[in-house]
């Protein structure tokens, strides 16, 4: 099959065109390097010695979609290409809207006029509220905290009720937990501009010596060592789940809703000593205030992704911690 990618040379997308590739699914990526550079594409070569289409462009712009479109015949969708920092969402929300909700809706649009509908959209669980109990599952409430959160619920919205309008449609959506990690390669990995606001390229960044500590965001948090848990899940497992939505869209109708987590929560803490052991490096750090808005500890239901779509994530924190590193390593 002839899959889309749109966003395919950023963190999630990459190592998702790597697992399409290596299935044997041909890859059209369309990425404007906002957030991204054309480096990754040459990895993305280097990783699979196979090849893919790339257009560089704005998936706002309906002229430019439709060319591609015109040029290549796709059978499905994979949409991935969005802002996602939180805090600048907080910051200027017009641009997420704009920008997030913008580029969906071109895309649909430019997918029916072509009659693609086969479509996997890129979520988050920062769609679900702060829950009651854990683990947490795919019909928990919805209330995220911040405009890049309600940008992902918005269009959740939009894909449920274009799914209601007409069962053309097929659609897939994912609703990631915490991605880190990186391709066993060490080619591809996160490594964001400026200073990453998540945990994982921050530990980074202190353990390859470019920043003195780690700062923990609060260690009195109603967990077992009172600093933040969440459900990481390593980003080829989580890419790989990509392929199993796919193939899952071409035998099932309709609109599905699966979170894509390993179902385990690690605190903060937890990350900091498993970096430091599996690579044998020292990551200090300093117990600072919380930051507003984290809550204690989430980690997924992953039972439904496992049952309908056949997929488990099979990477523990250690292949996340060392991954991680040997990417960090190489590109610091
Ligand atoms: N943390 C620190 N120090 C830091 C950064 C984070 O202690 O420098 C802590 C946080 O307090 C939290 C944990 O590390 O307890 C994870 O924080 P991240 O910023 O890495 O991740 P979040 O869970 O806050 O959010 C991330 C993405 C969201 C996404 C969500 C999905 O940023 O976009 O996961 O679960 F929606």
């Amino acid at each position: 099959m002839k899959i889309l990618v749109t966003g395919g040379a950023g963190y999630i997308g990459s190592h998702t065109v790597v697992e399409l590739l290596e299935s044997g699914h041909e890859v059209v990526i369309i990425d404007d390097f906002s957030n991204s550079s054309g480096e990754v594409l040459d990895k993305i070569s280097m990783i699979t010695d196979k090849e893919f289409v790339f257009y560089e462009g704005d998936v706002c712009d309906k002229n430019f979609l439709e060319s591609v479109f015109a040029k290549e015949n796709i059978d499905s969708v994979i949409h991935f290409a969005g802002y996602k920092a939180v805090g600048e969402s907080v910051a200027n929300p017009l641009k997420y809207y704009r920008n997030n909700i913008d580029s969906t809706l071109s895309l649909l649009e430019v997918m029916d006029n072509n009659k693609v509908y086969n479509f996997v959209f890129s979520s988050s669980a920062c769609v679900y509220g702060v829950p009651d109990t854990l683990p947490m599952k795919e019909d928990f409430p919805l209330s995220p905290t911040n405009p890049y959160g309600y940008t992902k619920l918005f269009i959740e919205q939009i894909l449920k009720d274009l799914s209601h309008s007409n069962d053309k449609w097929n659609i897939a959506l994912l609703r990631y937990f915490n991605p880190i990690g990186a391709h066993e390669s060490g080619l591809i990995g996160e490594n964001p501009n400026g200073v990453p606001n998540n945990i994982m390229p921050y530990i980074m960044r202190v353990a390859t010596g470019q920043y003195d500590k780690v700062h923990v965001f609060g260690n009195d948090y109603d967990t077992e060592d009172g600093t933040g848990v969440r459900d990481y899940i390593h980003v080829v497992d989580l890419a790989k789940g990509h392929i199993k939505a796919i193939d899952y869209l071409n035998s099932n109708d309709g609109l599905s809703i699966f979170n894509l987590g390993t179902g385990i929560g690690h605190s903060v803490m937890e990350l900091i000593k498993i970096t430091e052991k599996v690579n044998d490096v020292a990551v200090p750090y300093v117990i600072d205030e919380r930051r507003p808005g984290d809550i204690d500890e989430y980690y997924a239901d992953p039972s439904l992704a496992n049952e309908k779509l056949g997929w488990k994530a099979e990477k523990d924190i250690e292949d996340m911690c060392r991954d991680a590193y040997i990417f960090a390593f190489k590109n610091n």
